[in-house]
């Protein structure tokens, strides 16, 4: 998970290095290097807030994603993870704090706004068109034309190799959707994401009502997401899904971050008791 991580901050790190290597060697002797620089998470929410009317579905909620690495948002039914979810994706927007990208201040607007900046979202409902094909769902909006007409090669050519890349399994890519499992519904919707070229997936409960075959399918497709250098966001219900893929585990409670985990090393009984509110790991506003 480490790798995983100092692989994400290879990119932009030069950069930040530069002035820092520059005026070192000739002053001072080689005596302890100074910590490396905090990487810039490609995606970042900063103490958002979200309120509807009472109820308080986020407060000051900080949560950050790297490239390379799976963050899994994690919390009882109603803790504000879908809310998390839908302001990351600009269907919401938050009454307080900033959304970060690149460790700048955006504003995501719309899910179109979102789909600009990069974050791809699949909603538990996964929004797909149950009478059209793989290719058709996967280009919905998004066409590829050729002067007036569709470029119909160029698209199933694309929604081709974009299954192989997450070693999904779809009999063709010209099956109509009500053909297809749930499973492989999800591994259609997972790609459909992938066209766009986004850095960031927000998965809502991709593995919900899944098969253990089909749930094994989805997380090999994260970690394939991972594997191509995107940050991901999965909220699951699974404890063992979570455990089984992600590099992080941030608990929501009550619309507040309740602990920050870990993956490799958290055991499962602290994950659960910051989930119920037996403890906490992290500082409670
Ligand atoms: N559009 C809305 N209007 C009013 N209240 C809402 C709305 N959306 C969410 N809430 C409330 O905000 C809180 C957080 O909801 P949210 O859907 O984010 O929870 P969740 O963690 O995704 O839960 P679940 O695990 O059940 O999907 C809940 O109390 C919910 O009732
Ligand atoms: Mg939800």
């Amino acid at each position: 998970m480490d790798a995983g991580r100092t692989g994400g901050r290879g990119a932009p790190a030069p950069d930040l290095a530069a002035p820092a290597g520059a005026t070192a060697p000739s002053t001072a002797p080689a005596t302890a290097p100074s910590p490396p620089a905090a990487p810039v998470p490609l995606l970042a929410l900063r103490q958002v807030s979200k309120f509807f009317g009472a109820v308080e579905a986020l407060v000051a909620v900080d949560l950050e994603v790297h490239a390379h690495e799976v963050v899994a948002l994690v919390g009882d039914n109603g803790a504000g993870k879908s809310t998390a979810a839908k302001v990351i994706a600009g269907v919401l927007t938050p009454d307080a704090g900033q959304v970060e990208i690149d460790g700048e201040p955006v504003t995501v607007g719309s899910p179109s706004g979102a789909h600009d900046l990069g974050i791809a979202t699949v909603f538990q409902d996964l929004a797909l068109c149950e009478n059209l094909d793989v290719t058709a769902n996967l280009f919905l909006g998004r066409e590829v034309h050729q002067g007036l007409l569709l470029s119909e090669g160029e698209m199933e050519t694309q929604t081709r190799g974009t299954l192989d890349a997450l070693s999904a399994r779809i009999p063709s890519v010209r099956t109509p959707l009500h053909q297809l499992s749930a499973g492989q519904r999800q591994s259609v919707a997972i790609a459909r994401t992938l066209i766009g070229s986004p850095r960031i997936v927000v998965l809502d409960e991709p593995t919900a009502s899944l098969s253990v075959v089909q749930t094994a399918e989805v997380l090999t497709h994260i970690e394939r997401l991972r594997d191509l250098g995107l940050g991901v966001i999965i909220i699951s219900h699974n404890m063992n899904d979570v455990r089984a893929v992600a590099d992080r585990i941030v608990v929501l409670r009550h619309g507040r971050v309740n602990g920050t985990f870990d993956a490799a090393s958290a055991s499962y009984e602290s994950i659960i008791g910051a989930i119920t509110g037996a403890s906490h790991a992290a500082p409670m506003a």
